[in-house]
Order: structure tokens, then sequence, then C-alpha cells
């Protein structure tokens, strides 16, 4: 007899919580908010106005002149700051690109902090977008050389800081890049300046459409003997241990929702501030499904940056930034 009740009225009902908007909100656990949300932006040199990505609907390369106009935006909209990425004029065996005082990006660097000061740039410190053959470091005798390329990545980070980079964030994934930046930055006067390491960056097939956005792909060969393997979660924890000891302030996991468990085990592990970089890959999914009416891209949108958060992000980069802090203020 009791039996059957137990099974007719259950005696724990969480749906009692979940019944209006206004509960639902009261026990949330985890929030987004734009002030955690970072906005890539793609400058390209030689661009007047904006030019369309085929593979990031939404997303343009920007020219130097609206450029500004894109920083006000993230500005107005609440976000947490902007990162960029730069598509030089010309390209060329050792990225001259990346560091030359005239550089793309150090030159959006020095608009954005001439119109908008406020607004947190940060620069991403890479050799992709600058090489011709397309890899992250100093190509010697066929193959991407560790140690030639630390020099050239210090050489970028300072340049950077000089244009005005609030923060600049290595994704090379060459060996003691954090160190040989830190160093670079503390002789050239800029030991406040603060350091993203990408600590935790897999050799992924969802950075696809960045390369096209960012023509960066590798002309030979392919990123996996920089970038870490997806199957590997320790060597995660061993690569943001890594940094942190080299200097860096604060690490980023990427790609995102791909790495939830290496996101939370690193939140458990490391009392630092951690990102996820939502990558290109995994906004051209969402926007793609959405397209063919698979996907109500909003909420799914949305949905995964809070398990981003869930997972233990504190902050994200996502080409949603902007469009979020839209959908955040308008629920439906
Ligand atoms: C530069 C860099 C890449 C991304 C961020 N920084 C490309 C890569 O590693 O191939 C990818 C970002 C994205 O896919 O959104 N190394």
């Amino acid at each position: 007899m009791l039996e059957t009740r137990t099974h007719d009225r259950p005696a724990a009902r969480p749906r009692r919580l979940r019944t209006t908007p206004a509960l639902r909100s009261l026990v949330a656990e985890t929030r987004i908010s734009e002030h955690q949300l970072i906005q890539p932006l793609f400058v390209q040199a030689g661009l007047r106005g904006t030019r369309p990505i085929a593979s990031m609907p939404g997303i343009d390369r920007l020219g130097l002149d609206a450029l500004v106009p894109a920083a006000q935006e993230a500005t107005d909209a609440g976000l947490a700051g902007v990162i960029l990425f730069g598509l030089p004029a010309r390209k060329d065996p050792p990225g001259t690109g990346a560091y030359e005082p005239a550089g793309i990006v150090q030159q959006a660097l020095r608009r954005i902090k001439g119109a908008v000061p406020d607004l947190l740039a940060i620069a991403d410190v890479c050799l992709c977008e600058y090489t011709d053959h397309g890899h992250c470091g100093i190509v010697h005798d066929g193959r991407v050389d560790n140690d030639r390329t630390l020099p050239v990545l210090a050489q970028t980070a300072v340049s950077l800081a000089q244009a005005g980079a609030d923060v600049v964030a290595p994704s090379a994934m060459m060996d003691g890049q954090v160190a040989a930046i830190r160093t670079g930055l503390d002789e050239h006067g800029f030991a406040e300046t603060p350091i993203l390491a990408y600590a935790a960056k897999y050799a992924s097939s969802f950075y696809g459409p960045f390369r096209q956005a960012a023509d960066s792909a590798p002309q030979f060969g392919d990123r996996r003997g920089y970038q870490m393997d997806p199957a590997n979660a320790r060597e995660a924890l061993r690569e943001i241990e890594i940094d942190l000891r080299e200097g860096a302030d604060l690490v980023l996991v990427k790609p995102g929702l791909p790495c939830l468990d290496i996101l939370r085990t690193a939140r458990d592990r490391f009392d630092v501030p951690i990102g996820a970089y939502q990558v290109s890959g995994e906004y051209a999914m969402i926007k793609a499904a959405s397209e063919r009416g698979w996907i109500d891209e909003a909420r799914a949108a949305e949905e995964s940056l809070v398990a981003l958060r869930r997972a233990g992000a504190d902050f994200v980069i996502t080409y949603f930034a902007k469009e979020a802090a839209r959908i955040l203020h308008n629920p439906r």
C-alpha cells in the first residue's frame, strides 16, 4: 500500500522549482554576463570598409577605417573586451608582419586606444597569419623550430605592447613562449602587461573556419607537431602548470565545448582566471544548423556559453559576444 503511494506521490519534486521563470531564475546556478565575453576582431591591411567571412556568417574582416566603429560597438555592448587578429599586406617566411611597428594589428591597436582607450584590447601573439608557409613558428630544415621562434614571439609581444595592447595572448604553442615573452616585456618596460596564455590548445578540426577568415592554413603538414592531441587530458594540466610557472597571468582552454572536462579539472586545480575559447567551428556549426532551421540559434548560443561557464570558465572568447550581449538582455 505504502509502496504504491510513494509511486503515486513522489517524495521529492525538483519540478517545483521549474514552474515559473521567476523560480527558475532564483535557482539558476550559472549566469553569463556580457562582462565575461570577449569578441574576436579580424583586421585586414589594405581593406576599406568590411568584407564578410563566408565560413563565419555575421563576422566580417575589418579595414582600419571600420575598426573603431566595431570597437565602439563592443564598448557600447558592455563586452569584456576584444581580441585582435591581423591579415597583413604580405606574408614572408619569418612572419615579419607580426612584429613590425607598422604591422596591421599594431596600427589597429593605436586606433582603438586612441578612440576607445578603456576597451580592453587583447592581442593574439602568433606567426601563422604572417608566415607564407602558414605555420605558427619559424620553419628551419622543414620543421617548425621551437627555439628559433621564441625571440620572434617575444619581439612580437613587445611591439604589440608598444602599440597599446592591454594583454598579450600567445597562441603558437611553442615550449617556453610565456617565459620568453615575459622576459621581453619586462626588459622593455612592460612589467605590468599581463599574459593570457593559450595554455591548453588542441590540434582541433574546429579551427577550420578561422583559417579561412585569417588566411592562415598551413601550406604543408599540419599543427599536430605543436598543438595538443585531443586524446590527452593530463597533458593539458601539465601545459597549464608550465605556463603558470613561466609567468602566465590568465590561461585559456581551446576549443570550448570539446574541452569541458579540461575546464572543470583546471578550475578545480588552479586558482587563476581561466578562459574558454569557443572557436570558429563551434560558431559556424550553430550558424549553419540554424540557417537550415535545424536549431534555434540564440538558444544554442546561450546554452553553449552557459555550459562553458558551468564547466569552470571565468570568461569566454566567442564570436557570439556582441549577439549574446543582445540576447541576454532580451530573454525569451
Ligand atoms: C593562431 C590562432 C588560431 C586560432 C586562434 N589563434 C588558429 C590555429 O591555431 O590554427 C583559432 C581560433 C578559432 O578557430 O576561432 N594560432
